[in-house]
């Protein structure tokens, strides 16, 4: 593979196999508690699936620095774990019904469990992270925690009501692409000890991880206004029934002719379709080139994404890194 670029998912998962096969072992190890609530709502979250991204963009960013260490493994557990309490919690927020193409755990075992099996979780990912006795990780780790929860506590304060591209993008930066952003942070924390040579690493993979968040949130944002529940494996349209505003709808508020405003305005009050429906906000952001906008918006976060980690070394691991951007913004699901 070493001269060609990498080309599909089945390559870049050759390379990673083991290693992702050694996270879900760590994972299922870790999430075991004396309480067996907690243990199956863990269990039952890892079943369902997941495209394990972030375990995926910590390995290869380790990888890609020639780090072998087991550590990196633990990382990847810790990454996947805190994103697991993440949609646990925000399933409760957002009243969702289904998650990875099951009924999510709250409707399962309820609101109240649920937020505690969820800071177990959170916690147990710290209690991980801190056996490795590194502070730049718990640094990391708990800025991220911080920035994500106020990122949830700012969307909700705007829900139902319009907002623009800079509180869009500081919301998704927050809820999404801090811990793209982290996770990439750690692979090179986990390849080089605090040091001098560390520093430019962590800050080339850092921002790599930032802009393929964002690309990665804006894609999830348009497939939520375009693609079907058995695909997502979540409701869709749930953002506007959400009171949600995401990048296409801020794009045709801007630039529709009234009457367009107000059905926009009615569908994000209302949090439902009843006066307006899907389709007819379909019309109208199609109409103005807004789901194309977003999508091509995507694309420019991807390639800035690919072109940060230019200077890294050749690799295997680094040409999936150029392959990963790619994924994001042509994913289905
Ligand atoms: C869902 O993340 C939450 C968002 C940031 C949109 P993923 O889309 O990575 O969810 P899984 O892990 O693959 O289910
Ligand atoms: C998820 O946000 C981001 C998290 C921090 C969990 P959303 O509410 O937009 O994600 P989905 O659509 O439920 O996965
Ligand atoms: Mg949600
Ligand atoms: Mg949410």
């Amino acid at each position: 593979m070493s001269s060609f670029s990498i080309a599909t998912s089945a390559e870049v998962l050759d390379l990673l196999r083991d290693d992702l096969a050694a996270v879900e072992r760590e994972f299922a190890l870790q999430a075991i508690s004396p309480v067996q609530v907690v243990t199956d709502i863990g269990e039952y979250l890892m079943a369902g699936g997941g495209k394990r991204i972030r375990p995926l963009l910590l390995l290869l960013a380790a990888k890609a620095l020639g780090c072998t260490a087991e550590t990196r493994i633990r990382l990847g557990a810790v990454v996947e774990m805190l994103h697991t309490a993440t949609l646990v919690h925000d399933d409760i927020i957002d009243e969702a019904s289904t998650r990875r193409g099951r009924p999510s755990s709250n409707t399962t075992w309820g609101n109240s469990k649920c937020v505690l099996a969820g800071d177990w979780l959170y916690m147990q990912s710290f209690r991980t992270a801190l056996e490795e006795r590194n502070f730049r990780m718990l640094d990391l780790l708990i800025s991220l925690t911080q920035e994500m929860v106020e990122g949830e506590l700012l969307q909700m304060e705007k829900l139902g009501h319009l907002i623009n591209e800079e509180e869009y993008f500081d919301l998704i930066y927050r809820k999404t692409a801090c811990l793209f952003k982290v996770s990439m942070q750690l692979g090179a924390v986990v390849a080089y000890p605090p040091s001098e040579t560390l520093v430019p690493f962590e800050e080339m993979l850092g921002e790599y991880g930032r802009n393929l968040g964002l690309a990665f949130q804006i894609v999830d944002d348009v497939l939520d206004l375009t693609a079907q529940d058995v695909i997502l494996g979540k409701p869709a349209a749930s953002d506007l029934r959400e009171g949600k505003a995401t990048l296409a709808i801020i794009h045709a508020l801007e630039r529709g002719t009234g009457a367009d405003r107000e059905a926009i305005r009615t569908v994000l009050a209302d949090r439902n379709f009843s006066r307006i429906n899907h389709a007819q906000i379909l019309e109208i952001l199609r109409r103005h080139g807004s789901l194309a906008y977003a999508m091509d918006t995507a694309s420019a976060y991807a390639e800035v994404a690919r072109q940060s980690i230019a200077p890294l070394p050749e690799s295997d691991f680094k040409r999936a890194l150029m392959w990963v951007p790619g994924f994001v913004t042509s994913r289905d699901r």
